[in-house]
């Protein structure tokens, strides 16, 4: 048993951010590990123009403690009545690197997101033409439909119809949560990779019901049965380069979601790499974390790998039953994070 690991710094294919007193209090523990992030744009109004992206960026910058060197990502939001100029511009200019795909009303500020997909086809176009990659949350919004059935569903009935009529599109399929979408990744072209977040190789759905209801474990996608989770552990420590790491934090205030109707999303910056690492643990397949971290994720957007390393020691540590953040007026801000109360074998020194 290796009593440290050490690793090409790994950066995070999807996180939320969010912006104002929550960025202030949540950036800090995502830049302690990562050396870029691909930064989400469910903003409230949601990021659709290039100057609210930079305006954006800047306001992540400010946030950062002193001498980090985190990069944030951008992406843009993508809604029926973007302008496929806008998103070329910002591209060009560096502004932003991919767009995120909300079907409408999927999740938490999705309502501006896109109901009919074929109304996107001019940006797809361009998307396509310039080599910019869309990310989608793959999910059906069908009410009919059972939310455990909508990541299935949307592959079948939408993302495979999607990519016949782009086949030149970089596509990334964000945080999946069943073998269907393992089976459908792996078979697919090159150009198509899918994001695994931490929360979906170490619960099921029954981490929601134990002992009563645990809104700390509801995120969008569910979790799905234990036949999901175990295909997602096979797919991330497989060593096959269309799988990487995307965490997924999702921080919503404590109050928001032990409420009437809680929101979906987990916080688990704060211990992303060590809760990755333990599931590469426990698969035996240490070896294959970097290259899931810190090399597919570059690779697939065309970026250099990180030059710095990163150093986790054999060091068990207990997790907090709640954090209390602050932002950067000393605000107080009450986070539960991911691993509540549980130790981790595994420690970023
Ligand atoms: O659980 C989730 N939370 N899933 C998402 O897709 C969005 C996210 C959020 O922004 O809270
Ligand atoms: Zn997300």
């Amino acid at each position: 048993m290796p009593a440290t690991i050490r690793l090409r710094q790994p950066d995070d294919w999807h996180v939320h951010l969010r912006d104002g007193a929550m960025l202030e209090a949540v950036v800090g523990a995502t830049a302690r590990q990562f050396g870029r992030a691909i930064v989400m744009p469910n903003l409230q109004p949601p990021i659709t123009t290039v100057a609210a992206a930079q305006a954006y960026g800047e306001r992540i910058r400010r946030a950062l403690p002193a001498g980090s060197g985190f990069q944030p990502l951008l992406t843009a939001y993508l809604t029926e009545t973007i302008d496929p100029r806008e998103v070329e511009a910002g591209f060009r200019q560096g502004v932003w690197v991919a767009c995120k795909l909300y079907p409408a009303r999927a999740t938490t500020n999705a309502e501006a997101g896109v109901g009919d997909l074929m109304a996107i086809t001019p940006v797809l176009e361009t998307m396509e033409r310039i080599g910019m990659p869309l990310l989608i949350h793959g999910e059906v919004t069908d009410p009919e439909i059972d939310i455990f059935d909508r990541e299935a569903v949307f592959i079948e009935r939408h993302l495979a119809p999607l990519l016949q009529r782009h086949p030149g599109l970089k596509v990334v399929l964000e945080h999946i949560t069943t073998s269907d979408a393992v089976d459908f990744v792996r078979s697919g072209p090159p150009q198509l990779a899918a994001t695994i977040t931490p929360h979906h190789l170490h619960i099921n759905r029954n981490a929601m019901f134990r002992g009563g209801l645990r809104p700390d474990f509801y995120c969008l996608p569910v979790a799905k049965r234990e036949l999901h989770r175990l295909a997602l552990r096979a797919a991330a420590t497989s060593g096959d380069p269309c799988f990487f790491l995307g965490t997924d934090s999702a921080p919503h205030a404590r109050s928001a979601k032990e409420s009437a109707c809680g929101c979906a999303g987990i916080f688990n910056a704060p211990y992303a790499i060590e809760s990755y690492a333990a599931v590469f643990e426990q698969e035996g397949a240490l070896e294959r974390l970097e290259a899931f971290a810190s090399e597919h994720g570059p690779r697939f957007y065309g970026l250099p790998l990180n030059p710095g390393q990163i150093i986790l020691e054999r060091r068990p540590h207990a997790v907090d039953e709640r954090l209390a953040l602050t932002d950067a007026a000393g605000a107080p801000v009450e986070l539960v994070p991911f691993h509540a109360g549980e130790t981790l074998t595994w420690q970023l020194v």
